[in-house]
């Protein structure tokens, strides 16, 4: 993929993220000098943030193979038992979106996690018999959006969480400028810094961008991303002053034109959008919320006053208060 180019592949070349990357450096020296798997490790937070990049480095760091899968590509026990089975001596299982495991499958993962050992059933009925197979010891890396979505075992057998979190604007311009130097693109460093402050503090929109942005720089400029033309694209496309895309605004509009401001529950907004629910909480809304741009209350969403202004408007004035 297009992304992959881009991706570090070892700790100390990955930025940001720094108590996460920290807490993984001592706990691979430890496992490695043991010559043991690393415990099972699970990452969460939003999308884009380098949960599979992660995945990545840590099999690298322990000089492991790593074999990638989804929860939702596990429909039956035998396709998590053939990975399993398949798997080396201290070698890495990366399960994306593992909050989506089937019951039946995520049974199958317990034994295998703990003890390094599976239950299979082999043939029907009366004659069905349970066999135990041994596996080699091995590392799971579960992601997910949000660790609340897992079950409490599944939570439990891991023995490093780490949350992921939006980088700081200091952190998204040192990879800007590092995919820059990848792409053999030529960025000034006010241009690297207006991307990286407008992308939602997270790497992969970072470095959809700064792609758009160096386009826009070979067509209408002569190549050079200095702040101009960095700002110039990105108006282009509509990614706002404070790095909201038409997606927020779209969502932070329908909650003060159709829903007076809120609250409004999430399947509500959901409709009215016509976007997915999880796509509204995994992906639109934590940025928006960090920023202040929307509350979750126990009665749904509502907009702030930061929304409000955001979108050139004046906010209501609070109940009761003077003229
Ligand atoms: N590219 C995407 N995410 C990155 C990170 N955290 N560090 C360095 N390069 C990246």
């Amino acid at each position: 993929s297009v992304e992959r180019a881009l991706r570090p592949r070892a700790l100390s070349e990955y930025i940001g993220q720094h108590r996460v990357r920290e807490q993984l450096e001592i706990f691979i020296a430890a496992a490695k000098n043991r010559g043991e798997a690393l415990d099972h490790v699970l990452l969460f937070g939003p999308p884009g943030l380098g949960k599979t990049t992660l995945a990545h480095i840590v099999a690298n760091e322990m000089g492991v193979h790593l074999r990638q899968t989804s929860g939702p590509v596990l429909e039956r026990p035998g396709d998590l038992a053939a990975l399993l089975t398949n798997l080396e001596k201290n070698d890495v299982l990366f399960i994306d979106e593992i909050h989506r495991l089937s019951p039946v499958v995520e049974e199958i993962l317990y034994p295998a996690l703990e003890d390094f050992q599976i239950d299979i059933l082999i043939g029907e009925g009366p004659a069905a018999r349970s066999v135990k197979i041994d596996l080699q010891p091995f590392t799971l890396v579960g992601a997910t959006t949000r660790a609340g979505m897992l079950t409490n075992p599944l939570r439990d057998r891991f023995g490093i969480v780490s949350r992921l979190e939006f980088y700081n604007a200091e952190d998204l311009t040192h990879i800007v400028k590092r995919s820059a130097h990848l792409l053999n693109a030529e960025t000034t460093p006010d241009g690297a810094a207006e991307i990286a402050r407008r992308a939602r503090g997270t790497p992969r929109i970072a470095n959809r961008l700064l792609r758009r942005v160096r386009d826009y720089a070979e067509v209408k400029a002569d190549g050079r991303i200095d702040v101009a033309v960095a700002s110039a694209a990105l108006a282009m496309l509509e990614v706002d002053p404070q790095g909201l895309d038409l997606m927020d605004r779209k969502l932070l509009e329908a909650i003060i034109h159709k829903f007076d401001g809120g609250p409004v529950g999430v399947d509500s907004l959901a409709a009215a959008i016509g976007e997915e629910r999880d796509t509204i909480e995994d992906v639109i809304e934590p940025f928006l919320i960090q920023h202040g741009y929307l509350q979750r209350t126990p009665r749904g969403r509502m907009a702030t006053q930061a929304t409000w202004r955001h979108l050139g408007l004046t906010p209501p004035k609070p109940a009761g208060a003077p003229d």
